[in-house]
C-alpha cells in the first residue's frame, strides 16, 4: 500500500567534506535530529579540495564522533547531492549557516539543486554562537602549527591529530 505523506519518514541529507568533523558540524546534526526522523551524513571523496584525510579516516571520525546517535546513517560519495538524495529517499537538504557570509553562497548552491530538483527542499539551521568561527580549514591549520583545537572539534578526531 502507498504512503501517505504524514506517515513518510521525514529523511535529509547532510553532506561535507568533513576534513574533519567539527563540533559546528556536530552542532547542526544535533539540530536537524530534532527536525527530521533520520539524518543520512554524506562525506564528500571531494578530491579538487585535497583533504588532508582520506576518506575511510573522514568516514571513521564522522562515526566514531555520532556513535551514540540513533537515527543516523554515513555513507561516503561522489556525484551529485541531489542524486545522492534520490539514492535514500531524502527529500531535504540540510545546511548550516554561520554568518551572513555563508548566505550568498548558499543561497547559490540551494538555487542550483532546486534546479537540479524541484522537489528537494534545502533546510538552513543557524550555528551555534560559539562555533561561528569555526572550519575545518582553521582546524587543520591550527592543529598542524601546535595550536590547541580541543574546544572545537569531537575526541575521535583529536586522538588523529595528537597521532
Ligand atoms: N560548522 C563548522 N564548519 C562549517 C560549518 C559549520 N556549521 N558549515 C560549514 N563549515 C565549513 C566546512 O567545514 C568547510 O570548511 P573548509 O572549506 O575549511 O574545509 C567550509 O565551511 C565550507 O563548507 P561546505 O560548503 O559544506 O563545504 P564542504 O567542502 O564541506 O562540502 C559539498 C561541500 C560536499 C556539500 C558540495 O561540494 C556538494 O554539494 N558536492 C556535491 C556536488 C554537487 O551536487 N554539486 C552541485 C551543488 S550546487
Amino acid at each position: 500500500m502507498p504512503r501517505s505523506n504524514s506517515d513518510r519518514q521525514h529523511i535529509a541529507i547532510y553532506a561535507g567534506t568533513f576534513d574533519p568533523i567539527t563540533l559546528g558540524h556536530l552542532d547542526v546534526v544535533h539540530r536537524g535530529l530534532k527536525i527530521f526522523d533520520q539524518l543520512i551524513i554524506g562525506v564528500a571523496e571531494n578530491p579538487k579540495k585535497c583533504p588532508m584525510f582520506d576518506l575511510e579516516t573522514r568516514l571513521a571520525m564522522v562515526n566514531e564522533s555520532l556513535c551514540d546517535e540513533k537515527n543516523i546513517k554515513t555513507v561516503a560519495f561522489k556525484g551529485l547531492l541531489v542524486d545522492l538524495a534520490h539514492k535514500h529517499n531524502a527529500a531535504a537538504l540540510l545546511r548550516g549557516l554561520r554568518a551572513a557570509s555563508d548566505f550568498e553562497y548558499e543561497f547559490q548552491m540551494a538555487s542550483m539543486n532546486r534546479h537540479l530538483d524541484q522537489n528537494i527542499e534545502s533546510v538552513f539551521v543557524m550555528a551555534r554562537e560559539d562555533y561561528t568561527f569555526v572550519s575545518s580549514s582553521f582546524i587543520r591549520e591550527i592543529s598542524s602549527m601546535g595550536g590547541d583545537v580541543s574546544s572545537l572539534v569531537p575526541k575521535p578526531v583529536l586522538e588523529r591529530f595528537k597521532r
